[in-house]
């Protein structure tokens, strides 16, 4: 059942350039659409890779990337979007666009195109009575596949993913370099990890056995922490100590607010805090005989590039000095 050529929506984001790295490994031929060309430097270099500059939401160019195709598979997701409107669907419209019409035009586009196969990745937690807009329109984004058995489709839904590139540990990382204290909203709520590679390979093993047709597939890591104990490790593995400030459920709103409202975009919004209302863990393990990698047994090596005079030494390695 290995699939000769697969189209990855999505395909130049932090998961995309690894499913596809690991897809390429296995000599499957991928195309990536990005709507910027540039965003996808990165996977120019790997052979068998097509990467597309096209819009993905224009359902003619959807169908004539899918054509010839084995298998397509649905990255696409955003975290911010304008609120709800009232009177309409319970999720604003970036999530509408991005987390509903778009599946929905991959599904249309595989039915004209003649592809049977999907990976659609969705989020753990997401529910069409979720307290966040977010999990709300990843459920019906999961839904649109769900009302098509003609289609055989997998669904994946991790828990926060960290990786080289994660914009989670890298950021408390990153801020606390910036920054003399931590003000946290959402301490104490919990996630379970996985690791970036650990999704990918489910991915692609996902495409290789029968049984994942149909299957969804919760992805977490080996452990659950609170968002508090996730910080704190980020920081202390950067090699920075800052006190971490647990904010109340009012003063997290406010910050939330703030910070949805960053002259350089949104870094978090009240939307995110609310999907922490829920803790983001499962009991699942990993499918096909996998194992979850630890946390503490990757992040060391890609947070310790945020130590302090860390960039220093990479650019006196990089002159050979
Ligand atoms: N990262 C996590 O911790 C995490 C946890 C749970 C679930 N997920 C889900 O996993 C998926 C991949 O996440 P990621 O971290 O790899 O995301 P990412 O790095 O932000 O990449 C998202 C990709 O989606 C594309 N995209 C975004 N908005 C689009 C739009 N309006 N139209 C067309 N393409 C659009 C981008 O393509 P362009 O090149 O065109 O910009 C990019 O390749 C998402 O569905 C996300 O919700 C992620």
């Amino acid at each position: 059942m290995k699939p000769r050529t697969v189209v990855v929506i999505g395909g130049s984001g932090f998961v995309g350039r690894h499913l596809i790295a690991q897809l390429v490994a296995q000599g499957v031929r991928v195309r990536a659409p990005t709507r910027r060309a540039e965003r996808a430097r990165h996977l120019l270099l790997l052979p068998t890779v097509e990467v597309i500059e096209a819009d993905v939401m224009a359902e003619d160019v959807l169908v004539r990337l899918l054509r010839g195709c084995d298998a397509v598979v649905n990255l696409v997701g955003v975290l911010h979007s304008p609120a709800a409107r009232a009177g309409g669907p319970t999720y604003g419209a970036a999530f509408a666009a991005a987390h509903v019409t778009l599946p929905e035009r991959i599904r249309a586009a595989c039915h004209q195109a003649g592809v049977q196969r999907v990976l659609h990745m969705s989020a753990l937690g997401a529910a069409s009575n979720a307290p966040s807009e977010y999990l709300r329109s990843k459920a019906a984004g999961e839904a649109v596949f769900h009302n098509d058995p003609t289609l055989h489709t997998t669904y994946f839904r991790p828990s926060v993913i960290f990786g080289p590139e994660d914009r989670f540990l890298n950021l408390f990382a990153e801020l606390a370099r910036a920054v003399p204290m931590m003000a946290l909203a959402g301490a104490e709520a919990k996630f379970q990890p996985i690791f970036v590679g650990d999704v990918a390979r489910v991915m692609v093993q996902s495409l290789l056995e029968r049984e994942a047709i149909g299957a969804t597939y919760s992805l977490v890591g080996p452990h659950v922490y609170t968002l508090r104990e996730l910080v704190r490790y980020a920081i202390h593995t950067a090699g920075y100590a800052r006190p971490i400030v647990g904010l109340s459920p009012c003063l997290g709103y406010v910050q939330a607010w703030l910070l949805e409202h960053a002259p350089g975009g949104p870094l978090m919004s009240r939307d995110n805090l609310r999907s922490m209302q829920r803790d983001n863990v499962s009991s699942a393990s990993l499918p096909f005989g996998l194992h979850a990698s630890t946390l503490e047994s990757i992040a060391p090596s890609y947070l310790s590039m945020h130590r302090p005079g860390a960039r220093y030494d990479q650019l006196r390695k990089g002159a050979r000095r």
